[in-house]
């Protein structure tokens, strides 16, 4: 055994490590399609670039000095943009920092978090990497959560209950009052709420009312900022002050705190092409329907989960691949005929439609 293996936790020697997408050069490069020609549709991303005055905002930001540990001013934007007192909110690398954060604050090993199976694969990982273990709740078939099941597999080691609503990927909400019947149980409950502009549904408002209530969101989806990795939760003060104590000091970068504030100071032309994407997800999902062989699944999100009747979905995804068009698969076994497509640009629904229908 090297060094390494003897020192490393022994949880951590193997481990079933999270699969993300590939970047675009790579995509490109497999599919022998030039960069610019290639149609990536795997990972929620917006498919526009950000305005001119982001980018500005970000190339005049001064990398020379840390940002505030404390983020006063994204605290503050994100206020406004809310409707919650500063004091509520966190800001973080991505929604992904947060969820990992959230693990290293409540969950040692052995400790179990409750996660709605098929969903967003983070939490999951995120469990492996703390020693800790994942109950699975399941959903029916239309995805939707049984809170009621939930009752019986909660124990004294359960500590998180997530549930991403949208949820990633199968596009359908919770609802209020199932969540609510879930906040009382003594668990933290974390609702992902990275699509909330593409549905305008939030139990954010709840906050204050459950100190065990926590909200995330992304600057990833509907502001076009993945690349820059923002997102932020909304939580009890106190939850707040115990995350400041355990941050890194400069989670966010510079670069990133200016573009965040001059994303929200544009919030509404953002929201405008929010819109496009809905229509343009309800477009798409018609035309998904009007194709034999493939059951769309309605969407709250930027994204449509696929299903295709068995041992189908691998020679369609794998001909899209080949013609430089890129949608997401996943291992969850109630997901092996199933893939996710994000919503892109109308061209290029038009040109995966065509696709699609040559290869069903
Ligand atoms: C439900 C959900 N939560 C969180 C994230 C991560 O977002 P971020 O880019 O802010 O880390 C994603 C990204 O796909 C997601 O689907």
């Amino acid at each position: 055994m090297s060094v390494i293996e003897k020192l490393i936790k022994a949880h951590l020697v193997k481990v079933n490590t999270y699969k993300s997408v590939d970047p675009p050069e790579l995509l490109a490069e497999k599919a022998g399609i030039p960069r610019d020609k290639i149609i990536k549709l795997n990972g929620n991303e917006n498919p526009k670039e950000p305005s001119e005055k982001i980018k500005q905002a970000v190339a005049s930001a001064a990398f020379n000095i840390y940002p505030d540990p404390l983020q006063r001013s994204v605290r503050a934007a994100l206020s406004e943009y809310t409707g919650m007192s500063p004091d509520y909110i966190i800001a973080s690398a991505g929604s992904d920092e947060l969820i990992d954060l959230l693990f290293r604050l409540f969950i040692s090993e052995g400790d179990k978090i409750l996660d709605f199976e098929p969903t967003f694969a983070m939490y999951g990982f995120c469990a492996r990497i703390a020693g800790g273990s994942v109950t699975m709740a399941s959903r029916d078939e239309n995805f939707d959560v049984d809170i009621g099941a939930t009752k019986n597999i909660i124990d004294e080691k359960t500590k998180i209950i997530f549930l991403s609503s949208p949820n990633n990927p199968t596009g359908n909400m919770a609802n209020r009052d199932q969540i609510e019947e879930l906040l009382q149980a003594d668990l933290l409950v974390v609702v992902d709420e990275a699509y909330f502009e593409f549905c305008n549904t939030t139990v954010a408002d709840l906050i204050p009312k459950y100190e065990n209530l926590v909200v995330l969101r992304t600057m990833s989806k509907w502001a076009g900022l993945a690349g820059l990795r923002i997102g932020y939760g909304i939580m009890s003060p106190k939850l707040v002050n115990h995350i400041i104590d355990i941050k890194s000091p400069y989670n966010l970068s510079v670069a990133s705190e200016a573009a965040l504030v001059a994303a929200l100071n544009e919030s509404d032309a953002l929201m405008r092409e929010v819109a496009k994407i809905v229509d343009e997800r309800e477009r798409m999902y018609k035309l998904l329907q009007d194709i034999n062989g493939i059951h769309p699944f309605p969407s709250d999100g930027n994204f449509i989960l696929c299903g295709f009747e068995e041992g189908k979905v691998d020679h369609v995804y794998q001909g899209l691949a080949n013609q430089g068009i890129f949608v997401r698969k996943f291992d969850s076994p109630r997901l092996s005929n199933h893939f996710r497509i994000s919503v892109g640009k109308p061209d290029q629904t038009d040109r995966l439609i065509s696709v699609i229908k040559e290869l069903v």
